[in-house]
């Protein structure tokens, strides 16, 4: 169990049932937050609830199902959480989608679609949210980005603009909102082994020493991130521990990419 670190605070998370978002959630219930976890995903929402209040005995949790992907769900995820525990002090924007085509064959309705998720959910719900952030006086905006919005590649053009969209977002808002006591800051994640990474790896036949070593040439610890490793910056960014910190994007990607 944690020791507080987010006491009397609540927090809404969007890509709740996913990977890092779960991780995140159970760790902020650990350290003591009223949390409301999103996600379009029911299913997955409905395990990730039950092992979070199965291991953290008294969490206060609440979960939304709702695609974020439309501009008026911000709204409504706002009002839920007002509805449910009065305030909000952090929000992390966490939710995102993924797109493989090149930029070359890249579609219309890809572009939209990863836009909507990725940036444009950032942006409305974190405007929805301003007002009850301000009331707080020490409202928190963590944004989940990617190693990717710094060091682009070939293969995932659209993904890769809506994550450097997202630092840069992340930069104009803590400036916007640094005379309303708001804290804006990313986390730009390397490469992260959560549950869709490996039901992906299982159906493509991938077995765990070829998981290894796609990681071992990914970063300096040559290894993959557990979501936990994701959830301990953005919770310190969350809390107040991270008083002095806004626009910053934080690289939680275990040293980058070996120049060597
Ligand atoms: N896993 C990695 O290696 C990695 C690396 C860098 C950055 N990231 C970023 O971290 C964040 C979380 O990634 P993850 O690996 O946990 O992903 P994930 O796919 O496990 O989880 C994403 C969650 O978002 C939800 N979601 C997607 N679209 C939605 C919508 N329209 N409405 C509501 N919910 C929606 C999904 O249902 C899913 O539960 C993402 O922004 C991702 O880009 C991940």
């Amino acid at each position: 169990m944690g020791v507080g670190r987010l006491d009397g605070k609540v927090a809404v998370i969007t890509g709740g049932a996913g990977g890092i978002g779960a991780a995140t959630g159970r760790l902020f219930c650990e350290e003591g937050a009223r949390l409301v976890l999103v996600d379009r995903d029911a299913g997955a929402m409905a395990s990730v609830c039950a092992e979070i209040r199965k291991d953290v005995p008294g969490a206060q949790l609440k979960d939304m199902i709702i695609d974020i992907g439309v501009e008026e769900s911000a709204a409504k995820i706002v009002a839920e959480a007002q509805r449910a525990f009065g305030r909000i002090d952090v929000l992390v924007n966490n939710a995102g989608i993924r797109s493989y085509e090149p930029l070359a064959e890249a579609k219309r309705e890809t572009w939209e679609k990863i836009i909507s998720v990725n940036l444009l959910s950032y942006a409305y719900l974190a405007r929805e949210a301003l007002p009850a952030l301000r009331a707080s006086g020490r409202g928190s905006i963590v944004n989940v980005s990617s190693q990717h919005a710094v060091i682009p590649r070939a293969g995932m053009g659209q993904y890769d603009v809506t994550k450097a969209g997202i630092v840069s977002m992340t930069r104009t808002l803590a400036f916007e909102e640094a005379q309303h006591g708001v804290r804006v800051n990313a986390v730009c994640p390397g490469a992260t082994l959560t549950p869709f990474h490996e039901k992906r790896f299982a159906a493509g036949g991938v077995g765990p020493a070829q998981i290894d070593a796609i990681a071992a040439g990914c970063c300096v610890l040559g290894r993959w991130a557990a979501p936990r490793e994701i959830a301990y910056p953005i919770l310190w960014l969350a809390s107040d521990e991270a008083s002095f910190v806004t626009g910053a994007a934080l690289m939680a990607d275990g040293g980058g990419f070996s120049p060597s």
